[in-house]
């Protein structure tokens, strides 16, 4: 029986996930020692509430709420509070007394996360975060590791489990957006509150790290243009189907380049889009997430798996302890965080999509004719063009002129152009409504 170095490991939180690393930890703790060459010590478990109920079992004496006195004995810090505060003040004091920390906390290092990479690399430790994004599928370390000799060229990720299973529930069951998002909170997908899912927060925070670790460039929350799905409507999605898409709530991160001053830079941005029914990002259903990326090398790849749950992201969790432990018995420092490409970030209006959008119009000779003129005005090239007569002006006999659907696709255009475009439809005499703008991507 091998004899290994015992690292002491300080646990901060003990909700669903920190629960349930401990269960594993406990369980597995062999496993994981001959995997790390050291032995994994649980010295504690800092918590709020001491007799607060958990979803696994952890030794009452392992419990304490006296989480900075822990943080000072350990060789590797787990933070799994969540929020800003008292967070960020745990981790630095952590990093800053030489340990390695690990966190699953999103919203942190997507607000203060340079602060946080620049504490560990002045003492040579390592922040660890696999958990932080799309819960339990790998997409940091290949991002970090195994794509680090690659030339990234895009990511899009299904990134939310509560809006994807809306979204999917819209397309599949026919619900509404309202009745959708109640099955989401009875299930417990959805919190109580759930404007940070549903507003497309929670994506955008993870658009943030994802962008940042792929392009090698600083890309903070506040530079993420973010549009939610409560403007979804069920017509929408249903329209979505028959033309051979589906919605998706999209976080998007991408290299690419100005098409009016030239700068090359980054994009990084969430919102609802139409995505065809053939590409695999299609066929995530339910609470799944999924990351699809274009690296110039690799090609196409997907990562698809549980994007939440408390035994599903400990999994992860578990993972970077191993490779924290592994960091110890090696030695040496930590591998800093890459922002050396320093790239400018690019705001929405410098991003080009194709579009589809959904008119009521007056069915009347030259219509089409002005349509597309103003299209034509504005830059903005079509793609295909559907009329669907309306069943009601058909048989309303006489009076007001009969009236028809149109959905246009467009190529290609910048969202200057097509919003300036939308603008004129929406002023335009024959347009009675512009029912759905809808960007289509991943085609
Ligand atoms: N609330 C998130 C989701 C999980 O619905 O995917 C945590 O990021």
């Amino acid at each position: 029986m091998i004899e290994y170095r015992n690292l002491r490991v300080a646990l901060l939180g003990a909700g669903s996930v920190g629960a349930q690393v401990v269960s594993l930890l406990l369980q597995h703790g062999d496993e994981l020692a001959q995997r790390s060459g050291a032995g994994l010590e649980l010295v504690g478990v800092a918590v709020r509430d001491i007799d607060a109920p958990r979803t696994a079992e952890i030794p009452q004496h392992l419990l304490t709420t006296d989480a900075e006195s822990l943080i000072l004995g350990a060789d590797i810090v787990i933070e799994l509070i969540g929020g800003l505060e008292p967070a960020r003040q745990y981790i630095l004091q952590a990093l800053n007394s030489g340990a390695d920390v690990i966190t699953a906390n999103k919203a942190l290092l997507a607000t203060h996360g340079p602060e946080l990479f620049d504490a560990a690399e002045q003492v040579g430790a390592q922040l660890y975060y696999e958990a932080a994004v799309a819960a339990a599928i790998p997409i940091i370390r290949p991002l970090r590791d195994s794509l680090a000799g690659d030339r990234i060229k895009r990511i899009m990720g299904i990134v939310n489990g509560t809006t994807n299973f809306i979204l999917d529930r819209m397309d599949t069951a026919g619900d509404t957006l309202e009745s959708a998002l109640a099955v989401a909170t009875d299930l417990g997908y959805a919190e109580a509150d759930p404007t940070a899912d549903i507003e497309g927060f929670d994506a955008a925070q993870k658009a943030a790290i994802l962008a940042s670790l792929a392009f090698h460039t600083t890309v903070p929350i506040d530079r993420v243009h973010r549009e939610g799905i409560t403007a979804v409507t069920i017509e929408q999605v249903d329209a979505a189907r028959k033309a051979g898409y589906v919605v998706k709530l999209l976080a998007i991160a991408e290299r690419l380049t100005d098409r009016e001053t030239g700068i090359d830079g980054v994009s990084a941005r969430v919102y609802p889009a139409l995505v065809p029914r053939s590409h695999p990002l299609a066929a995530v259903h339910g609470a799944k997430n999924a990351v699809f990326i274009e690296a110039e090398a690799a090609g196409d790849l997907m990562f698809y798996g549980a994007g939440a749950g408390g035994i599903e992201t400990a999994s992860a969790v578990l993972g970077d302890l191993v490779s924290a432990a592994r960091r110890h018995v090696i030695g040496g420092p930590g591998v800093a965080e890459s922002t050396d490409a320093n790239l400018t970030i690019l705001p929405i209006s410098s991003v080009t999509t194709r579009y589809q959008i959904s008119l009521g119009v007056v069915d009347q000779p030259g219509v089409l004719a002005s349509i597309a003129t103003l299209f034509s005005e504005h830059n903005v090239s079509i793609e295909t063009v559907e009329q669907t007569v309306a069943e009601q002006a058909e048989s309303s006999g006489g009076g007001s002129a009969p009236g028809a659907t149109l959905v246009i696709g467009t190529h290609a255009a910048s969202e200057a152009d097509l919003s300036a475009t939308v603008q004129a439809l929406g002023d335009s005499p024959v347009v009675t409504s512009v029912t759905s703008v809808l960007r289509v991507e991943g085609s």
